[in-house]
Protein backbone atom coordinates (compact mmCIF):
# COMPACT_ATOMS: atom_id res chain seq x y z
CA UNK A 1 0.00 0.00 0.00
CA UNK A 2 1.44 3.39 -1.03
CA UNK A 3 1.83 5.78 2.05
CA UNK A 4 -0.95 8.55 2.36
CA UNK A 5 0.14 11.67 0.49
CA UNK A 6 0.75 14.57 3.47
CA UNK A 7 -1.73 17.10 3.94
CA UNK A 8 -0.52 20.59 2.53
CA UNK A 9 -1.59 24.11 1.83
CA UNK A 10 -1.04 25.64 -1.17
CA UNK A 11 -3.00 28.70 -1.68
CA UNK A 12 -1.24 31.77 -0.59
CA UNK A 13 -3.91 33.53 1.34
CA UNK A 14 -4.47 29.89 2.57
CA UNK A 15 -0.63 29.18 4.02
CA UNK A 16 -1.07 32.88 5.16
CA UNK A 17 -4.01 32.40 7.25
CA UNK A 18 -2.56 29.12 8.50
CA UNK A 19 0.80 31.06 9.41
CA UNK A 20 -0.98 33.03 11.72
CA UNK A 21 -3.71 30.40 12.88
CA UNK A 22 -2.64 29.67 17.16
CA UNK A 23 -4.39 26.27 16.47
CA UNK A 24 -1.43 25.49 14.08
CA UNK A 25 1.78 24.61 16.39
CA UNK A 26 5.27 23.75 14.87
CA UNK A 27 6.04 20.34 13.97
CA UNK A 28 8.79 18.85 16.15
CA UNK A 29 10.33 15.84 13.97
CA UNK A 30 13.45 15.41 15.49
CA UNK A 31 12.48 15.44 19.84
CA UNK A 32 15.86 14.50 21.61
CA UNK A 33 15.42 14.04 25.16
CA UNK A 34 15.81 17.46 27.13
CA UNK A 35 16.84 19.41 23.86
CA UNK A 36 13.51 18.18 21.97
CA UNK A 37 12.45 22.23 22.67
CA UNK A 38 12.12 23.76 19.11
CA UNK A 39 13.86 27.14 20.12
CA UNK A 40 10.98 29.49 20.50
CA UNK A 41 8.58 26.54 21.43
CA UNK A 42 7.76 24.63 24.50
CA UNK A 43 6.81 21.19 24.73
CA UNK A 44 3.61 21.72 23.85
CA UNK A 45 4.27 23.20 20.73
CA UNK A 46 2.97 26.36 21.88
CA UNK A 47 4.32 29.76 22.15
CA UNK A 48 5.50 29.27 25.96
CA UNK A 49 6.32 32.52 28.53
CA UNK A 50 10.31 31.00 28.86
CA UNK A 51 10.83 32.06 24.68
CA UNK A 52 9.55 34.81 24.38
CA UNK A 53 12.24 36.57 26.16
CA UNK A 54 14.54 34.72 24.18
CA UNK A 55 12.73 35.98 21.11
CA UNK A 56 12.96 39.71 21.76
CA UNK A 57 16.45 39.54 22.78
CA UNK A 58 17.53 38.16 19.54
CA UNK A 59 15.51 40.55 17.81
CA UNK A 60 16.96 43.06 18.91
CA UNK A 61 20.65 41.36 18.14
CA UNK A 62 18.99 41.02 14.78
CA UNK A 63 16.98 43.94 14.18
CA UNK A 64 18.27 45.55 10.46
CA UNK A 65 20.79 48.57 11.70
CA UNK A 66 22.25 46.36 14.20
CA UNK A 67 22.98 43.78 11.35
CA UNK A 68 24.31 46.56 9.63
CA UNK A 69 27.47 47.02 11.52
CA UNK A 70 28.42 43.76 10.00
CA UNK A 71 28.14 44.69 6.58
CA UNK A 72 32.37 45.44 6.62
CA UNK A 73 32.89 41.89 7.98
CA UNK A 74 30.71 40.35 5.24
CA UNK A 75 31.74 42.43 2.36
CA UNK A 76 35.97 41.59 3.54
CA UNK A 77 34.58 37.95 3.64
CA UNK A 78 32.71 37.91 0.65
CA UNK A 79 35.36 40.01 -1.20
CA UNK A 80 38.51 37.91 -0.01
CA UNK A 81 36.06 34.49 -1.15
CA UNK A 82 35.53 36.24 -4.65
CA UNK A 83 39.05 37.29 -5.64
CA UNK A 84 40.65 34.05 -4.67
CA UNK A 85 38.00 32.19 -7.13
CA UNK A 86 38.64 34.89 -10.41
CA UNK A 87 42.14 34.11 -9.38
CA UNK A 88 42.13 30.62 -10.12
CA UNK A 89 39.20 30.94 -12.51
CA UNK A 90 36.09 29.78 -10.88
CA UNK A 91 34.64 28.39 -7.86
CA UNK A 92 31.71 25.69 -6.68
CA UNK A 93 29.16 28.53 -5.68
CA UNK A 94 27.75 26.48 -2.79
CA UNK A 95 30.63 25.40 -1.25
CA UNK A 96 32.99 28.44 -1.40
CA UNK A 97 30.69 31.07 -1.02
CA UNK A 98 27.04 30.24 0.07
CA UNK A 99 28.08 28.14 2.56
CA UNK A 100 30.47 28.95 4.72
CA UNK A 101 30.28 33.12 4.27
CA UNK A 102 26.44 32.60 6.63
CA UNK A 103 28.29 30.49 9.08
CA UNK A 104 31.23 32.94 9.31
CA UNK A 105 28.44 35.31 9.81
CA UNK A 106 26.80 33.34 12.38
CA UNK A 107 29.88 32.92 13.98
CA UNK A 108 31.01 36.55 14.40
CA UNK A 109 27.65 37.08 16.03
CA UNK A 110 28.07 33.81 18.64
CA UNK A 111 31.44 34.27 18.77
CA UNK A 112 33.03 31.11 17.14
CA UNK A 113 36.55 30.86 16.03
CA UNK A 114 36.84 30.61 12.42
CA UNK A 115 38.03 27.35 11.91
CA UNK A 116 36.10 23.70 11.56
CA UNK A 117 33.45 25.85 9.44
CA UNK A 118 33.80 22.94 6.82
CA UNK A 119 33.00 19.73 9.32
CA UNK A 120 29.34 21.26 9.89
CA UNK A 121 28.21 21.14 6.80
CA UNK A 122 27.38 17.54 5.88
CA UNK A 123 26.44 17.70 9.52
CA UNK A 124 23.69 19.78 8.94
CA UNK A 125 22.29 18.85 5.74
CA UNK A 126 21.74 15.28 7.39
CA UNK A 127 19.51 17.58 9.82
CA UNK A 128 17.89 18.94 6.69
CA UNK A 129 16.78 15.69 5.41
CA UNK A 130 15.74 14.14 9.57
CA UNK A 131 13.27 17.52 9.15
CA UNK A 132 12.10 16.76 5.52
CA UNK A 133 8.99 15.94 4.29
CA UNK A 134 8.18 12.00 4.68
CA UNK A 135 11.76 11.56 6.21
CA UNK A 136 12.20 7.65 7.00
CA UNK A 137 13.08 6.54 10.62
CA UNK A 138 16.93 6.35 9.27
CA UNK A 139 16.79 9.69 7.63
CA UNK A 140 15.72 11.17 11.30
CA UNK A 141 17.90 8.84 13.07
CA UNK A 142 20.99 10.16 11.06
CA UNK A 143 19.94 13.41 12.05
CA UNK A 144 19.94 12.84 16.00
CA UNK A 145 23.11 11.52 15.34
CA UNK A 146 24.48 14.98 13.80
CA UNK A 147 22.64 17.31 16.11
CA UNK A 148 24.21 15.00 18.87
CA UNK A 149 27.63 15.76 17.15
CA UNK A 150 27.45 19.45 15.95
CA UNK A 151 26.52 19.98 20.00
CA UNK A 152 30.04 18.54 20.95
CA UNK A 153 31.55 20.63 18.51
CA UNK A 154 29.48 23.92 19.45
CA UNK A 155 29.25 23.75 23.35
CA UNK A 156 33.20 23.73 24.10
CA UNK A 157 33.75 26.28 21.03
CA UNK A 158 31.25 29.04 22.53
CA UNK A 159 32.57 28.59 26.18
CA UNK A 160 36.26 28.79 24.17
CA UNK A 161 36.50 32.78 24.71
CA UNK A 162 35.01 35.63 25.96
CA UNK A 163 30.91 35.65 25.12
CA UNK A 164 29.77 37.85 22.04
CA UNK A 165 27.26 40.15 23.00
CA UNK A 166 24.61 38.10 20.93
CA UNK A 167 25.67 35.06 23.30
CA UNK A 168 26.17 37.17 26.41
CA UNK A 169 21.73 37.98 25.84
CA UNK A 170 21.68 34.41 25.14
CA UNK A 171 22.84 33.62 28.74
CA UNK A 172 21.08 36.48 30.25
CA UNK A 173 17.91 35.26 29.17
CA UNK A 174 18.95 32.07 30.35
CA UNK A 175 20.33 32.23 33.58
CA UNK A 176 16.95 33.73 34.08
CA UNK A 177 14.79 31.11 33.69
CA UNK A 178 17.29 28.29 35.25
CA UNK A 179 17.90 27.01 31.88
CA UNK A 180 20.77 24.58 31.74
CA UNK A 181 23.78 24.88 29.62
CA UNK A 182 22.43 22.15 27.37
CA UNK A 183 19.79 24.04 26.33
CA UNK A 184 21.77 27.17 25.67
CA UNK A 185 24.27 25.35 23.28
CA UNK A 186 21.41 23.58 21.90
CA UNK A 187 19.80 27.18 20.68
CA UNK A 188 23.02 28.58 19.22
CA UNK A 189 23.13 25.67 17.47
CA UNK A 190 19.67 26.05 16.02
CA UNK A 191 20.60 29.63 15.08
CA UNK A 192 23.77 28.92 13.38
CA UNK A 193 21.82 26.03 11.46
CA UNK A 194 18.83 28.82 10.90
CA UNK A 195 21.20 31.35 9.40
CA UNK A 196 23.34 29.59 7.48
CA UNK A 197 21.13 26.31 6.10
CA UNK A 198 18.24 29.09 5.10
CA UNK A 199 20.89 31.86 3.68
CA UNK A 200 22.80 29.36 1.66
CA UNK A 201 20.15 28.76 -0.89
CA UNK A 202 19.37 32.20 -1.14
CA UNK A 203 23.29 32.90 -2.27
CA UNK A 204 23.20 30.16 -4.40
CA UNK A 205 19.85 30.64 -5.91
CA UNK A 206 20.42 33.75 -6.63
CA UNK A 207 23.53 33.58 -8.48
CA UNK A 208 22.23 30.54 -10.38
CA UNK A 209 19.06 32.10 -11.20
CA UNK A 210 21.38 35.23 -13.10
CA UNK A 211 23.52 32.64 -14.68
CA UNK A 212 20.33 30.78 -16.49
CA UNK A 213 19.15 34.14 -17.34
CA UNK A 214 21.68 36.55 -18.84
CA UNK A 215 20.01 39.19 -20.42
CA UNK A 216 18.41 40.23 -16.43
CA UNK A 217 22.41 39.83 -15.36
CA UNK A 218 23.12 42.16 -17.84
CA UNK A 219 20.43 44.23 -16.54
CA UNK A 220 21.94 44.01 -12.56
CA UNK A 221 25.29 44.67 -14.22
CA UNK A 222 24.28 48.08 -15.50
CA UNK A 223 22.18 49.26 -12.42
CA UNK A 224 22.74 48.42 -9.16
CA UNK A 225 19.33 49.34 -8.10
CA UNK A 226 18.11 46.55 -9.09
CA UNK A 227 20.22 44.23 -6.56
CA UNK A 228 17.18 44.42 -3.60
CA UNK A 229 14.66 43.63 -5.74
CA UNK A 230 15.79 40.98 -7.20
CA UNK A 231 16.36 39.59 -4.06
CA UNK A 232 12.90 39.89 -3.02
CA UNK A 233 12.22 37.72 -6.58
CA UNK A 234 14.13 34.93 -5.87
CA UNK A 235 12.69 35.23 -2.49
CA UNK A 236 9.35 34.93 -3.94
CA UNK A 237 10.46 32.58 -7.00
CA UNK A 238 12.87 30.33 -5.48
CA UNK A 239 13.12 30.58 -1.74
CA UNK A 240 15.04 28.55 0.12
CA UNK A 241 12.16 27.21 2.23
CA UNK A 242 9.63 25.88 0.01
CA UNK A 243 7.59 24.73 3.24
CA UNK A 244 6.74 24.59 7.34
CA UNK A 245 4.85 21.95 8.86
CA UNK A 246 2.46 22.50 11.39
CA UNK A 247 0.33 19.89 13.99
CA UNK A 248 -3.86 20.57 14.71
CA UNK A 249 -4.46 20.91 18.23
CA UNK A 250 -7.91 20.79 17.52
CA UNK A 251 -10.35 20.05 14.49
CA UNK A 252 -9.98 23.26 12.10
CA UNK A 253 -10.75 24.24 8.41
CA UNK A 254 -8.48 26.57 6.57
CA UNK A 255 -9.87 28.05 3.29
CA UNK A 256 -11.54 24.80 1.89
CA UNK A 257 -9.41 21.71 4.15
CA UNK A 258 -10.44 20.18 6.81
CA UNK A 259 -7.94 19.67 9.18
CA UNK A 260 -7.99 17.14 11.77
CA UNK A 261 -6.71 17.60 15.34
CA UNK A 262 -3.84 15.45 15.78
CA UNK A 263 -2.70 15.63 11.74
CA UNK A 264 0.28 17.28 10.44
CA UNK A 265 -0.06 19.78 7.68
CA UNK A 266 2.55 21.51 5.30
CA UNK A 267 1.97 25.16 4.63
CA UNK A 268 3.74 25.36 0.99
CA UNK A 269 5.32 28.64 0.86
CA UNK A 270 7.08 27.95 -2.43
CA UNK A 271 3.78 27.38 -3.93
CA UNK A 272 2.20 30.08 -2.42
CA UNK A 273 4.72 32.31 -3.90
CA UNK A 274 3.53 31.02 -7.39
CA UNK A 275 -0.24 31.51 -6.77
CA UNK A 276 -1.72 33.43 -9.81
CA UNK A 277 -4.50 34.55 -7.60
CA UNK A 278 -1.52 36.58 -5.93
CA UNK A 279 1.44 37.15 -8.15
CA UNK A 280 0.52 38.04 -12.03
CA UNK A 281 2.69 35.76 -14.23
CA UNK A 282 3.71 33.86 -10.90
CA UNK A 283 6.41 31.59 -13.12
CA UNK A 284 8.32 34.52 -14.74
CA UNK A 285 11.78 35.94 -12.53
CA UNK A 286 10.72 39.91 -13.08
CA UNK A 287 13.38 41.77 -11.49
CA UNK A 288 11.34 44.37 -11.77
CA UNK A 289 7.92 43.26 -10.34
CA UNK A 290 5.98 46.28 -8.59
CA UNK A 291 4.30 44.19 -5.41
CA UNK A 292 5.91 41.26 -3.80
CA UNK A 293 4.66 40.33 -0.66
CA UNK A 294 6.27 36.98 -0.80
CA UNK A 295 6.01 34.53 2.09
CA UNK A 296 9.66 33.01 2.00
CA UNK A 297 10.67 34.37 5.67
CA UNK A 298 6.97 33.11 6.92
CA UNK A 299 4.71 35.26 8.58
CA UNK A 300 3.03 35.80 12.37
CA UNK A 301 4.41 34.86 15.19
CA UNK A 302 7.55 32.98 13.99
CA UNK A 303 8.47 35.28 11.41
CA UNK A 304 12.08 34.81 10.37
CA UNK A 305 14.39 37.17 12.97
CA UNK A 306 17.12 36.89 10.54
CA UNK A 307 15.24 38.17 6.84
CA UNK A 308 17.36 41.88 7.18
CA UNK A 309 20.70 39.32 7.97
CA UNK A 310 20.00 37.29 4.88
CA UNK A 311 18.96 39.91 2.67
CA UNK A 312 22.35 41.92 3.67
CA UNK A 313 24.41 38.98 3.03
CA UNK A 314 22.59 38.64 -0.53
CA UNK A 315 23.03 42.06 -1.49
CA UNK A 316 26.78 42.07 -0.54
CA UNK A 317 27.35 38.97 -3.05
CA UNK A 318 25.37 40.46 -6.21
CA UNK A 319 27.45 43.65 -5.63
CA UNK A 320 30.43 41.87 -5.79
CA UNK A 321 29.54 39.48 -8.33
CA UNK A 322 27.06 41.73 -10.55
CA UNK A 323 29.80 42.55 -13.04
CA UNK A 324 31.04 39.12 -13.43
CA UNK A 325 27.83 37.46 -14.10
CA UNK A 326 26.99 38.29 -17.60
CA UNK A 327 30.34 36.74 -18.46
CA UNK A 328 30.51 33.66 -16.32
CA UNK A 329 29.53 30.07 -17.42
CA UNK A 330 28.38 27.42 -15.62
CA UNK A 331 28.54 23.69 -16.74
CA UNK A 332 26.32 22.27 -14.03
CA UNK A 333 23.66 24.72 -13.09
CA UNK A 334 21.42 21.58 -12.51
CA UNK A 335 22.70 20.02 -9.25
CA UNK A 336 19.37 19.87 -6.44
CA UNK A 337 19.30 18.44 -3.60
CA UNK A 338 16.55 15.93 -2.99
CA UNK A 339 14.68 17.28 -0.28
CA UNK A 340 11.77 18.74 -0.17
CA UNK A 341 11.55 21.55 2.26
CA UNK A 342 14.33 23.07 0.61
CA UNK A 343 15.04 24.30 -2.29
CA UNK A 344 18.60 23.73 -2.14
CA UNK A 345 21.59 23.36 -4.40
CA UNK A 346 24.19 20.39 -3.75
CA UNK A 347 26.97 22.20 -6.02
CA UNK A 348 26.79 25.49 -8.39
CA UNK A 349 29.83 25.28 -10.16
CA UNK A 350 30.96 28.74 -11.87
CA UNK A 351 33.77 30.05 -14.53
CA UNK A 352 34.90 33.48 -13.76
CA UNK A 353 37.26 35.99 -14.40
CA UNK A 354 37.75 39.16 -12.83
CA UNK A 355 35.20 42.10 -14.18
CA UNK A 356 35.82 44.70 -11.76
C1 LIG B 1 17.21 33.43 3.18
C2 LIG B 1 17.42 33.03 4.41
C3 LIG B 1 16.33 32.62 5.34
C4 LIG B 1 15.09 32.10 5.08
C5 LIG B 1 14.45 31.83 3.73
C6 LIG B 1 14.45 31.87 6.35
C7 LIG B 1 13.16 31.38 6.50
C8 LIG B 1 12.52 31.24 7.70
C9 LIG B 1 11.16 30.81 7.85
C10 LIG B 1 10.21 30.40 6.70
C11 LIG B 1 10.87 30.80 9.17
C12 LIG B 1 9.53 30.44 9.82
C13 LIG B 1 9.50 28.98 10.23
C14 LIG B 1 8.14 28.56 10.70
O1 LIG B 1 7.22 29.38 10.76
O2 LIG B 1 7.98 27.36 11.01
C15 LIG B 1 12.06 31.21 9.87
C16 LIG B 1 12.17 31.30 11.24
C17 LIG B 1 13.34 31.64 11.89
N1 LIG B 1 14.52 32.09 11.31
FE1 LIG B 1 14.88 32.26 9.34
N2 LIG B 1 15.31 32.23 7.35
C18 LIG B 1 16.46 32.71 6.78
C19 LIG B 1 17.57 33.21 7.44
C20 LIG B 1 17.71 33.29 8.80
C21 LIG B 1 18.84 33.82 9.50
C22 LIG B 1 20.06 34.47 8.83
C23 LIG B 1 18.62 33.65 10.83
C24 LIG B 1 19.46 33.98 12.04
C25 LIG B 1 20.30 34.92 12.11
C26 LIG B 1 17.31 33.06 10.97
C27 LIG B 1 16.71 32.76 12.17
C28 LIG B 1 15.41 32.32 12.31
C29 LIG B 1 14.81 32.03 13.61
C30 LIG B 1 15.48 32.17 14.96
C31 LIG B 1 13.51 31.60 13.34
C32 LIG B 1 12.48 31.14 14.36
C33 LIG B 1 11.60 32.31 14.71
C34 LIG B 1 10.53 31.89 15.71
O3 LIG B 1 10.05 30.75 15.65
O4 LIG B 1 10.20 32.74 16.56
N3 LIG B 1 16.80 32.85 9.72
N4 LIG B 1 13.05 31.50 8.95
Amino acid sequence: MKPEAPLTLVRYQDVREALYDPRLVIHKPLAVGQTANHLVDDATGQRSHRVRPLRRSLAQHLAPRRVEHLTDFIESTVDSIVTEAESVGGMDVVRDLAFPLPVAVMGELLGLPRKDHAQLRPLFEAITRGHDMGATEQARQHARFAQTAAMRWIGPELRRGRPSPMLKAILSVADADGIEPQMVDYWCLMLLYAGSATTRDLIANAVGLLLERPTDARRLADDEALILPAIEEVLRFDGPVRGVGRVATEDLVIGETPIPQGDLVYLMLADANRDPEQFPDPDSFDLTRSSNPHLAFGMGVTHCLGAQLARLEARVVLARLRKALPLATTPDADDWSPVRLLRQRNTLTVALSDQR
